[in-house]
């Protein structure tokens, strides 16, 4: 197995604060992981660093083999998919979810070249992969916000990218919009051909089963990583988060509450 992603030491710094310390990771190609952690723990800026929208302030990058400071970040971010919860509102409200799938081949917004048929023919097939087939002659501006965020994964998609960032694509759903979303994760990520997944995520719940290990971040700085079992214990999660905190487990599925008296408000 490759590595797909390598993170030397990297800080990311801002107004002399470590938005990101010296954070060490190493993922795998055929790995699915879950970044963690709080509101405000560095987990998108992780992200922006990944796909070369934000430069290091020290370390050493390296994604899908291609080591920055030595590689066209443009043609990277081409084998990258990203699904940001930002990205749904840049959209004009009456494009046709065919076109905003096949506007993913640019890795742009709209469409700045005739899409070919063959274009449309993958959108199809990817609509109907994440289950929004039913949708596809309805104006973006009309879907709910789960229909929004499954044509997102299948933009993100459409050019084949080897690693596929989901940053809080959950954010918003109802549960039945959730796990509709997370059983479409599970399948791509069960998909040898499909890409190395991330997402990233504050609740357990979400941990769905292709996600084997786990990134947990706070204040910027790397807690724990690795295999979900030894990472989301009470413990670990604890410190984390400020609080006590309980985990259960329900077959493959994960949840946390908080513990004690309350904090005071
Ligand atoms: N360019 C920046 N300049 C200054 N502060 C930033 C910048 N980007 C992010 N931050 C701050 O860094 C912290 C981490 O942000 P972020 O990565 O968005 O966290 P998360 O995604 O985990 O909620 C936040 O406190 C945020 O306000
Ligand atoms: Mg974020």
């Amino acid at each position: 197995m490759k590595d797909w992603i390598v993170l030397d030491e990297v800080s990311f710094v801002r107004s002399r604060r470590a938005i990101l310390d010296r954070v060490s990771w190493r993922m795998g190609s055929r790995d699915h992981w879950v970044v963690l952690g709080g509101n405000g723990s560095g987990k998108t800026t992780l992200l922006q660093l990944l796909a070369g929208y934000l430069w290091p302030s020290s370390g050493q990058v390296t994604v899908l083999g291609q080591r920055f400071g030595q590689t066209d970040l443009r043609e990277l971010r081409k084998s990258i998919g990203w699904v940001g919860s930002f990205l749904g509102a840049q959209f004009p409200p009456s494009q046709r979810p065919l076109d905003l799938i096949v506007s993913g081949r640019l890795a742009s917004i709209g469409i700045y070249e005739p899409p070919r048929e063959e274009d449309y023919g993958r959108a199809r097939d990817l609509a109907c992969r994440l289950g929004c087939e039913h949708i596809l002659d309805s104006p973006y501006s009309v879907l709910s916000q789960g229909e929004k965020q499954r044509l997102l994964i299948a933009r993100a998609l459409v050019h084949d990218p080897c690693l596929l960032i989901l940053d809080e694509p959950c954010a918003g759903l109802d549960l039945v919009a959730r796990e509709h979303l997370l059983r479409s994760l599970v399948e791509l990520g069960s998909d040898p051909a499909g890409p190395a997944m991330i997402l990233v995520t504050h609740h357990l719940e979400e941990i769905v089963p292709v996600f084997e290990n786990v990134l947990l971040l706070k204040n910027g700085r790397c807690l724990a990583q690795g295999p979900k079992e030894v990472v989301l214990t009470p413990e670990i999660l604890g410190n984390a988060f400020g609080i006590p905190i309980q985990v259960g487990r329900h077959g493959d599925r994960y949840w946390a509450w908080m513990e004690g008296p309350r904090p005071a408000s």
